[in-house]
């Protein structure tokens, strides 16, 4: 990783997961609770706005309002202050990246930092937004819908676009806390693979890339395994 010179990562909920955001899979994983295809999918959105705010989307909000980043996503903004990490991909919503210091971050599935008014197209901070009344609207009238990319959603050409350069030309994809499930954003390290990167997965558990994408597997949690590593590459480079 020293003599890397171009260091990408993709990151997935289990990165925020120590600053106190649950995943979406497995053990108190959100889809434990609650049917994506009822409360994430686009669909059941416009459907009935206020029952997805009701259940999903208010909690999302208080939750992120107050999450703050985690030793894992600091280390990522060290490595990039240490001229090694260029671009992360996150498909997180919850914006920790780049409150940790990060300046290059894709945003897959879009951010949940912003509520664009359905009627007017009107953008508003989610921290701003009055959940006293469900849904919220907009001064015009109209409800405002997170700007998150939900299922039945498609991705925007830009982030597309710039996820497969960066994977496309990095040396070495950090694959960081997904389960790799959903796609296209499961096809990234594929890329990366493809452009003959080494691709190290960082997890707790193996995933659909631990047996043919992944040349390096790091089972543990995410702060615990990115301090150890930045200690080793600092101590390796004379810091
Ligand atoms: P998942 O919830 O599917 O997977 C989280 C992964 O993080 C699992 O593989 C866990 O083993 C791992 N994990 C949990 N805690 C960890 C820790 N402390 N350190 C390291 N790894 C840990 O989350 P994603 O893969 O991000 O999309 O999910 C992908 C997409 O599915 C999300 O962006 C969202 C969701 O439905 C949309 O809503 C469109």
């Amino acid at each position: 990783m020293v003599s890397s010179k171009n260091i990408v990562a993709l990151t997935g909920a289990g990165i925020s997961v120590e600053s106190g955001i649950p995943p979406f899979r497995g053990k108190g994983g959100l889809w434990e609770k609650f049917d994506p295809m009822e409360y994430a999918h686009i669909d059941a959105f416009m459907k009935n706005p206020a029952k997805v705010w009701d259940v999903l989307i208010k909690e999302m909000k208080v939750i992120i309002d107050n999450a703050r980043p985690n030793t894992a996503h600091k280390g990522l903004a060290k490595l990039e202050k240490l001229g090694l990490l260029k671009t992360i991909i996150t498909q997180n919503v919850d914006g920790l990246h780049q409150m940790a210091g990060n300046t290059d971050v894709v945003e897959f599935h879009g951010n949940f930092a912003w509520q664009r008014c359905m009627e007017c197209n009107n953008k508003c901070e989610t921290i701003k937004i009055d959940i006293g009344k469900i849904p919220p609207r907009c001064e015009c009238g109209g409800i405002y819908k997170p700007e998150c990319i939900f299922f039945g959603e498609m991705i925007p050409q830009q982030y597309l676009r710039r996820s497969e350069m960066a994977a496309s030309t990095c040396d070495i994809m950090l694959v960081i806390g997904t389960s790799a499930n959903v796609q296209p954003a499961a096809s990234i390290p594929l890329i990366a693979k493809q452009a003959r990167a080494k691709v190290i997965e960082i997890n707790l558990e193996r995933t659909p890339l631990s047996k043919e994408i992944s040349d390096y597997i790091i089972m543990g949690k995410a702060g615990e395994v990115l301090t150890t590593l930045i200690n080793e590459i600092e101590h390796l480079l004379n810091l």
